[in-house]
């Protein structure tokens, strides 16, 4: 499958991938590896949590290749590049350690042959959105990744994929994680206002597709599915469509956000102001798409389909169900021999 891309500019190399123990890492190491190129992942050495542990396992199964070392070792990372003849690096790192990817620029500038570099982005487009603090600042680290990329003279290209399809909490960094609301629903502001909502999988899917196409190099990809472009209001409705209920909605205002990004609290507070940017500012839909930089993942492939929210929330439907019975269990199990702890009843495990 691998360079079965149209308009494919370059021959199929290894990719390393960084951050592939991570929520988004992760989606984007399973898409490298189903495309069939070598996939070469950078892990952190030391003892993983038995989550990661199984993560690295069931990568390494697929096929993965393991290197252990850290993203602030240059000399290790051009030698990485070096002996695997990467061709394509795509980090995935997480929010605190933006910066830090200077030090892999450098390295991929003083190797000199890699095709194709996809920062850590993976969310909005940080040249145009302009967040209230601290959210701010983390788009400052970002923009100053983009700049040395681009004085490196090094191939990009940057993957907008807006919000993941999940129920957007607006203190929790991975949603995707934790099932939609079986109590309430909290609504942001009135709820008109529209975001995109992409599975992880497609994240993964569409970001390999990107990195030897040549219609992406240098751009800024947006995902933007129309059928997965919904408000608070509509995504309530279809989450109690699929739970046949109805759930109380309660509102969080834009001063709510605005607090909850003043506390400061990290990473919270930079997940309550992306709230308020994507849900009371119109975020990912206040643009139109007229910078020649600019490119659009449904029109470079129009024969490849999205997974649809209304897919992904019977996903949730699943697992709400599972953890339901996990409880049940423990309640009953707890009724005779006496209760010790709570259920973390609404994480999935699974
Ligand atoms: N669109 C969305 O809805 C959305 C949601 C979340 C994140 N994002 C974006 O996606 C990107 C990734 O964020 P994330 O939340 O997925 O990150 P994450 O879950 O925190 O994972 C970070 C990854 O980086 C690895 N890492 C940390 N320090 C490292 C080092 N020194 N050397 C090598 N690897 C290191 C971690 O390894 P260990 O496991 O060993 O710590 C982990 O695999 C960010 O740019 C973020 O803004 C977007």
């Amino acid at each position: 499958m691998c360079g079965s891309t149209p308009n494919v500019s370059e021959a199929c190399g290894g990719a390393m991938i960084i951050g592939a123990t991570g929520f988004i890492g992760q989606f984007v190491a399973e898409a490298s590896l189903d495309s069939g190129r070598p996939t070469y992942l950078l892990v952190q050495s030391g003892q993983a949590s038995p989550s990661k542990a199984s993560i690295i396992k069931s990568l390494q199964d697929k096929g993965a290749i393991i290197i252990y070392g850290s993203i602030e070792d240059q000399d290790l990372l051009e030698n990485i590049l070096k002996e695997n003849k990467i061709e394509v690096v795509i980090s995935a790192i997480g929010g605190g350690r933006i910066s830090d990817q200077l030090i892999l620029v450098d390295a991929i500038k003083a190797v000199g042959t890699v095709k194709r570099f996809l920062p850590s982005e993976f969310g909005h487009d940080i040249d145009r959105a302009d967040p209230v603090e601290p959210a701010l600042s983390f788009y400052h680290s970002k923009r100053k990744v983009r700049r040395y990329v681009e004085a490196a003279g090094i191939p990009y290209t940057y993957i907008c994929c807006n919000s993941i399809a999940a129920w957007p909490y607006h203190d929790n960094t991975h949603p995707a994680d934790v099932l939609p609301p079986l109590d309430r629903c909290y609504i942001y502001g009135d709820g008109n206002v529209k975001a995109y909502f992409v599975a992880g999988s497609d994240i993964g899917k569409f970001t390999m597709k990107t990195i030897d196409d040549a219609r992406t190099l240098n751009k800024c990809v947006h995902f933007r599915p129309p059928s997965n472009l919904l408000n608070m209001n509509e995504l309530a409705s279809l989450w109690e469509k699929k739970i046949e209920r109805e759930l109380p909605r309660v509102t969080i205002s834009e001063d709510d956000l605005l607090a909850a990004a003043k506390d400061m609290r990290i990473p919270e507070s930079i997940v309550a102001a992306l709230t308020h940017d994507i849900f009371i500012r119109g975020c990912q839909i206040n643009y139109s798409m007229d910078n020649p930089n600019d490119v659009d993942v449904c029109s470079l492939y129009p024969d490849t389909p999205f997974r649809t929210i209304d897919d992904c929330f019977n996903d949730f439907v699943v697992k709400s169900v599972e953890v339901k019975k996990v409880v049940e269990e423990k309640m009953s199990k707890d009724a005779i021999i006496g209760p010790n702890s709570k259920p973390e009843a609404l994480i999935i495990t699974a």
